[in-house]
């Protein structure tokens, strides 16, 4: 079994491919940054004597997209698992005038999500057999600038592609993570001191957590038991008590 992690080089992709590896999987590693790709590849396979790939591609640029969509289709090296975990967090305001990493977060986000989900999903329909993990957040249940429409929107897909693929034996999840220590905040340079300690899960756990919902064919996996109670206020609260609590936690990040 191969599966392919984009992102995999710290966090939660890094967590992923831990994981998979444990389990004996195969894997193709695919991130910008060349060295720290190489450096996981290394520890991976020397932990887990697994076979480990490395795609050095940067996810907001259309022939690198492209590329691993060619990967993921290459009939000869079947990739049994695609997990879209590529992302950042985002800082920005709606009303900012450079809306340059507005754009960037589409197209890593969004669009090469799309792309990779439709390559992968071709292949894995014409073996009868694969899943495909679309990483979105609790965030997107919430109002919080671009960074929620755009995990809306990995859910909203997810169950799209769920819906297309019904029957092929090509499973789909979207995981909808909480609050997960990685380099995440600090890259979007994003205060952590104002979240409250409870709320945070550790990497390795909820990735463990994941995997058993993916492995159970669920299309929605919130993977700790305090983002299900989080997700369940959000999504039946009243929708006024959910703008004020994300107009509270987007002035908290200022
Ligand atoms: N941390 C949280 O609390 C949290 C909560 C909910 C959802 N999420 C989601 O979880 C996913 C992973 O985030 P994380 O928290 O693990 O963040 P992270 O620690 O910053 O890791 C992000 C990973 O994505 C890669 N990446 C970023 N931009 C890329 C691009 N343009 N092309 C290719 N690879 C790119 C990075 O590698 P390179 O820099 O080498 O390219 C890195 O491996 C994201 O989709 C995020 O939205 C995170």
């Amino acid at each position: 079994m191969t599966a392919l992690v984009t992102g995999p080089t710290s966090g939660i992709g890094a967590a992923f491919a831990r994981a998979l590896a444990a389990r004996g999987e195969d894997l193709v590693l695919v991130a910008r940054d060349a060295a720290r790709l190489e450096e996981a590849a290394a520890q991976l396979s020397a932990e887990h004597g697994v076979a480990v790939e490395t795609l050095v591609a940067d996810l907001a640029a259309r022939d690198d997209v492209l590329r691993v969509a060619a990967r993921l289709e290459d009939d000869a090296r079947p990739v049994d698992m695609l997990v879209n975990n590529a992302g950042f967090g985002l800082r920005a305001g709606l009303l900012e005038p450079d809306w340059s990493v507005h754009e960037k977060a589409l197209d890593v986000m969004c669009l090469a999500v799309l792309v990779l989900g439709g390559a992968a999903g071709r292949a894995m329909r014409a073996r009868g057999r694969g899943a495909i993990v679309n990483i979105s957040s609790l965030a997107g249940w919430i109002a919080q600038g671009n960074y929620s429409p755009v995990k809306a929107w990995v859910r909203s897909y997810s169950e799209g592609l769920a819906v297309e693929l019904h029957g092929t034996g090509v499973g789909v999840t979207a995981v909808c993570p909480g609050w997960v220590k990685t380099e995440f905040h600090e890259r979007a340079g994003i205060r952590t001191s104002s979240i409250p300690a409870f709320v945070w899960v550790d990497a390795d756990r909820m990735v463990a957590n994941a995997l058993r919902d993916i492995d159970r064919g669920k299309l929605i996996s919130i993977p700790a038991k305090r983002w299900k109670v989080a997700a369940f206020l959000a999504r039946h609260a009243p929708r006024g008590a959910i703008l004020w609590v994300s107009r509270l936690l987007t002035s908290s990040r200022k």
